[in-house]
């Protein structure tokens, strides 16, 4: 495993998608991680970038023992050269961003190995205000480019590297290919790191963890995360996960019926669909505040969690599977792992959304339950590829994502019964419409949701006082920014006249323009 020393770069995780791509496992900690508490010795390290510079007051450092641990370093060559002498960096002229050449210097065979096979120059992209002023004591230079005279370092003995621009970025376009010289070649690294190898690793330390008696818990909610999260545990600890189906009475149209089908049948995970539709709907009358209906959604599923985990252990009994709820299944996946470790703190927007209202929290207090993570280290399409090999059907695979509290938090206003159905309808048309068009992959989340006001509209001759529609799509990476999926008018058209035509009470149907930042993916 490499170590990747988070700095608080908006691209630290790509240092460490990049060598996974190559097949080399890494992890990602805060650069402030003290070495004294890892409990695995990493091949190499590499230091990512960060805004910070390393001579100002506060600024994060590296624990100095990184450098006794006596293992290959990358990067990061502000932080190397200011250990060795606070002088050796200083603010530039001007930043320096964007594509630059550097001309690579040989030197001896031993620095040579990281640009090895990238010839005499190397197009690389940099984003820095701060540059090294000296060479550190020790160190050779390795490439320079036009404004940095000190772009790439070398120390003359010890296999620590430190290059100015990014090698994680598209922008270098030979990146990888160093990025592989210094973990494979430099560091021995094994370039093995396989998505089957992840999930037998991964059953081995759930058995473990769980130990022979205890029994896990999990919501299912038929997205790719819950999903591949559950085939794991089933793979696991067979009939000990219980998974758990809520219907909250705001599903999609036949979501529960497929979901009994994959996961119950299909996959043969052991699942009891609790159909909650009224609790939910009684709870939410009247409430149209957006925050408070996430409360009340997050707290009525840990009512029905925690009466679950009552009556399967009570289930249980007398069964050779008898035992205590013990743990909680949580789709958790790298990008939020990443962002509650860093330096920086959580980011408190984002957070909120991912868990419904608390939902583990609580459960953690109130029964003392324990959270299992087995997507932890993983990216969506990496989540996505484990699906896939897992048996997981494409389609489920490749769905687009739905939250937690359904289609409450895309109907604007008050929850009721007539309003939910409504959006389903249309949500129904609109994404079968989608699929028929071919063009489901190319979006990433789309939907069709309900305005809280009405609109005048006419039916033959009748003035009709109906619903107003408003449809959604947007393509995204990583769902925290989006940009609107450009339809062809005549599409928006046709699915604006099926939707009038075939879901009683509607009148009006708009679409929506806005990316993310400002609007947000989901209404509410
Ligand atoms: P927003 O609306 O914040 O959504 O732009 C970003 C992504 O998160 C999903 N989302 C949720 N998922 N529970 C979930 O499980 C929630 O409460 C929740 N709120 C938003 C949303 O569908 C999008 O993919």
């Amino acid at each position: 495993t490499i170590l990747v020393l988070d700095f608080g770069s908006q691209t630290s995780h790509l240092i460490l998608r990049r060598l996974r791509a190559l097949g080399v496992f890494a992890e990602l900690l805060p650069c402030t991680t003290k070495i004294a508490d890892l409990s695995w010795k990493p091949k190499g390290i590499v230091f990512s970038g960060g805004p910070s510079s390393v001579y100002d007051e506060g600024s994060p450092h590296v624990d100095p023992a990184v450098f006794d641990l006596d293992v290959p370093i990358l990067y990061g060559c502000q932080e190397i050269a200011w250990r060795i002498d606070s002088t050796n960096v200083a603010r530039g002229k001007a930043r320096e961003y964007g594509h630059a050449d550097a001309n690579i210097v040989k030197v001896n065979s031993h620095v040579d190995r990281l640009f090895a096979g990238l010839g005499a120059e190397m197009s690389v992209f940099m984003s820095h205000f701060d540059k090294l002023v000296n060479l550190p004591k020790g160190f050779v230079v390795i490439a320079a480019t036009k404004n940095s005279e000190y772009a790439g370092i070398a120390h003359e003995e010890k296999p620590i590297f430190g290059v100015q621009f990014h090698p994680e970025l598209e922008h270098t376009p030979r990146g990888s290919e160093l990025l592989r010289n210094f973990s494979v070649d430099i560091c021995g690294a094994q370039p093995k790191w396989k998505m089957g190898d992840f999930v037998q690793l991964e059953i081995a330390r759930i058995r473990e963890l769980v130990g022979e008696r205890a029994l896990v818990l999990g919501a299912c909610s038929g997205g790719v995360d819950s999903t591949v999260g559950a085939k794991i545990m089933r793979e696991a600890i067979g009939d000990r996960f219980k998974a758990i189906l809520i219907d909250n009475g705001c599903m999609r149209l036949n979501e529960c019926e497929e979901v009994k089908e994959t996961i119950g049948e299909h996959l043969g995970i052991n699942l009891t669909v609790v159909d909650a539709g009224d609790l939910f709907m009684s709870r939410l009358a009247g409430v149209s505040d957006p925050e408070k209906k996430r409360k009340i959604i997050g707290s009525t599923f840990i009512d029905l969690f925690e009466q679950e985990a009552i009556r399967i252990e009570k289930e249980a009994e007398n069964t050779p599977n008898s035992g205590k709820v013990e743990w909680f299944l949580q789709g958790t996946l790298y990008p939020d792992v990443i962002e509650s470790l860093s330096f920086r703190g959580p980011s408190a927007t984002i957070k909120t959304h991912h868990n419904v209202g608390g939902l583990p929290e609580r459960m953690m207090k109130g029964q003392g339950l324990r959270l299992i993570e087995p997507l932890r280290l993983l990216f969506k399409d990496e989540v996505r590829a484990i699906g896939r090999q897992l048996g997981i059907h494409e389609s489920l695979v490749n769905r687009h994502p739905f939250p937690g509290p359904g289609i409450a938090i895309r109907i604007l206003g008050d929850v009721t019964k007539e309003r939910v159905e409504i959006a389903r309808q249309a949500d129904h048309i609109f994404i079968s419409m989608i699929r028929e068009a071919g063009l489901y992959d190319q979006i990433s989340q789309a939907f069709a949701g309900l305005d809280t006001n009405r609109s005048v509209g006419v039916f033959g001759d009748q003035r009709v006082w109906g619903y107003i529609v408003i449809l959604r799509a947007v393509r995204s990476k990583d769902f925290m920014s989006a940009e609107v999926f450009n339809f062809d008018n005549s599409f928006l058209m046709n699915v604006a006249r099926t939707i009038c035509n075939q879901v009683e009470g509607v009148s009006r149907v708009v679409y929506d323009f806005t990316s993310k930042p400002p609007g947000t993916i989901e209404l509410e």
